[in-house]
């Protein structure tokens, strides 16, 4: 049985994640919450050896097929292996994208389909969805100017801002449908204003 609590932190390129995930950090041992935080792709070693195939820039033909099952794959291995054992400890579990990026991603940017996504997905998750998702919620475009510029090394960074922002649309679209799991973060201030409404939001949903 479930205990813990799972939340998600999704988002296009560059809105913050991996920032707020550590500035999260440094709240939860000063309040002593048990928590693990995973990564996606990747988190186990497996998923990890996924997430390079998936990442590396030689990859070019990668079908959007073979690109969707892969992050199933890394995703069902990383729920077996790390998620749902930590939620039977009843850690509070954080992960850096998740069902949402393979949403907004594979469904809404490279047009799969949410049927496609959302089927192959069941598989991997096994009705491991995240009881909260905070969604960093800047466009690309913002968000690229306030990075300075894509970083050369990533496939996924080098697709051009067009992709981006049908990636920022499928975003915007399932945080519209489902508003009780999906919670809008204005991150357009400091990353202390970010963090701040990061923990209102959770307080407020009574995860923390
Ligand atoms: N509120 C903010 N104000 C100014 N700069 C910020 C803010 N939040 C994040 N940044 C900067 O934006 C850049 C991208 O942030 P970060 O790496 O956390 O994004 P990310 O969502 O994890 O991106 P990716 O999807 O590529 O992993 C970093 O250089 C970070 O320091
Ligand atoms: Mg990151």
């Amino acid at each position: 049985m479930k205990k813990g609590k799972f939340i998600t932190f999704e988002g296009c390129e560059g809105s913050g994640k991996s920032t707020q995930l550590s500035l999260f950090k440094n709240y939860l041992e000063e309040n002593k919450i048990d928590y693990i935080f995973v990564r996606e792709p990747g988190g186990t070693a497996i998923s990890e050896k996924i997430r390079s195939l998936i990442l590396d820039v030689n990859n070019k033909e990668m079908t959007s097929e073979c690109e969707a099952l892969l992050y199933a794959s890394a995703r069902a291995q990383l729920v077996k292996e790390k998620i749902l054992p930590a939620l039977e400890e009843g850690k509070l579990v954080f992960c850096d994208r998740f069902i949402d990026s393979s949403f907004a991603y594979q469904a809404y940017a490279r047009g799969l389909g949410m049927d496609y996504v959302s089927s192959i997905n069941s598989y991997a998750i096994n009705n491991c969805m995240p009881d909260c998702t905070l969604f960093l919620n800047i466009s690309p475009d913002e968000a690229f100017k306030r990075k300075g510029g894509a970083d050369a090394s990533d496939r996924l960074e080098q697709v051009g801002i067009e992709f981006h922002r049908k990636v920022f649309l499928g975003y915007t679209d399932l945080a519209d449908k489902n508003p009780s799991r999906i919670e809008k973060i204005n991150c357009l201030g400091t990353r202390e204003q970010t963090h701040l409404n990061i923990i209102n939001a959770l307080k407020t949903r009574g995860v923390l």
